[in-house]
């Protein structure tokens, strides 16, 4: 864990005590914080008002996490197989001052050499992999959000028209997550190994990555693994909610989930496609199914 009197830069840190309080109410909105692809931010209180009482609650493709701010307790688990990704979150749990005062530093660098210094920054990311410049590049590039080359550098632009997002509010969204982040543990470890402790009782919310989607994430998915670790978890007691395929515009994502896996299927509307948006393609409509065990 990183000490925040052991900082990188030596810019000022904006105390807790100067921002906004943020409700933590778990029907309210959660704050944005990383737009990560297919984030579920806007159908998080809706799909989180499914969840059953839990002993434990896993959230194993985490990404931007939406579900772990609604759900999370101590004890809770939250994993990705993308490892700047889980040493983000982790940074943001342990040492939140840090985040920030790197952030303020590296936007007022930003501010004299626009655009250039993203593109040091973006360089170095796909040299080194520090999870403060994958929030660096998040919070400035092309509508915030996360696109990866096939080699797997991360390849988005500068979003010219924002400068970036302001210190402030960045500081605000930190520190609520913070907060909803103290006793979570976080794994960078596949999906399999994420849930391979979750006994009768727990609860875990999957999110995986769509099949058709593979150049925005890192890692793929073998859905007859998955199935049969959803299996494997009915064996153990474990229940689980799965988002999964949907139609997006005239394109169906309908990749099978065996009936005998599930007990229920919920359509849930997820609005626009905000990938649509980012290529500059149609806005299209996403309908998302929701799979439960129980
Ligand atoms: C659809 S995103 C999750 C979005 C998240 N629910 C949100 O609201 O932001 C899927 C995530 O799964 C991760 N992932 C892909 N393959 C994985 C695997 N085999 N095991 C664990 N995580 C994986 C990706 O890195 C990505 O962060």
């Amino acid at each position: 864990m990183r000490s925040s009197t052991a900082l990188l830069f030596d810019f000022d840190v904006i105390p807790e005590a100067k921002v906004r309080p943020v409700s933590h109410s778990s029907h309210g909105d959660v704050p944005s914080l990383l737009k990560w692809t297919g984030s579920k931010r806007s159908q998080a209180a809706r799909i989180a008002s499914f969840a059953p009482e839990f002993k434990r609650y896993y959230e194993p493709f985490l990404g931007g996490g939406a579900l772990l701010y609604l759900l999370g307790t101590p004890g809770s688990v939250g994993g990705d197989i993308y490892e700047p990704l889980t040493e983000f979150w982790a940074l943001v749990r342990d040492d939140p001052a840090h985040l920030i005062a790197d952030y303020s530093r590296q936007w007022a660098a930003l501010q004299k050499d626009l655009p250039g210094y993203f593109y040091i920054v973006r360089d170095r990311f796909n040299e080194t992999h520090r999870p403060e410049d994958l929030n660096f590049l998040m919070r400035t590039c092309v509508n915030g959000i996360v696109r990866f080359s096939k080699k797997g550098d991360f390849n988005n632009s500068f979003h010219l028209s924002r400068k970036g997002m302001q210190p402030s509010r960045f500081a605000n969204a930190v520190y609520a997550w913070a907060h909803r982040l103290k006793g979570i543990e976080f794994r960078c470890k596949d999906f399999e190994e994420t849930v391979s402790d979750a006994q009768d009782g727990d609860f875990v919310y999957f999110d995986p990555p769509y099949a058709g989607n593979v150049q925005r994430y890192i890692g793929d998915l073998d859905v007859s693994r998955f199935c049969r670790v959803l299996d494997e978890l009915n064996r153990r007691g474990v229940k689980w909610a799965l988002s999964f395929d949907g139609v997006r515009g005239e394109t169906a994502y309908d990749y099978t989930i065996p009936p005998e896996v599930y007990r229920r299927k919920e359509l849930l509307d997820s609005g626009y496609s905000a990938v649509s948006k980012v290529l500059n393609g149609p806005v299209e409509m996403v309908t998302e199914s929701l799979y439960l065990n129980y």
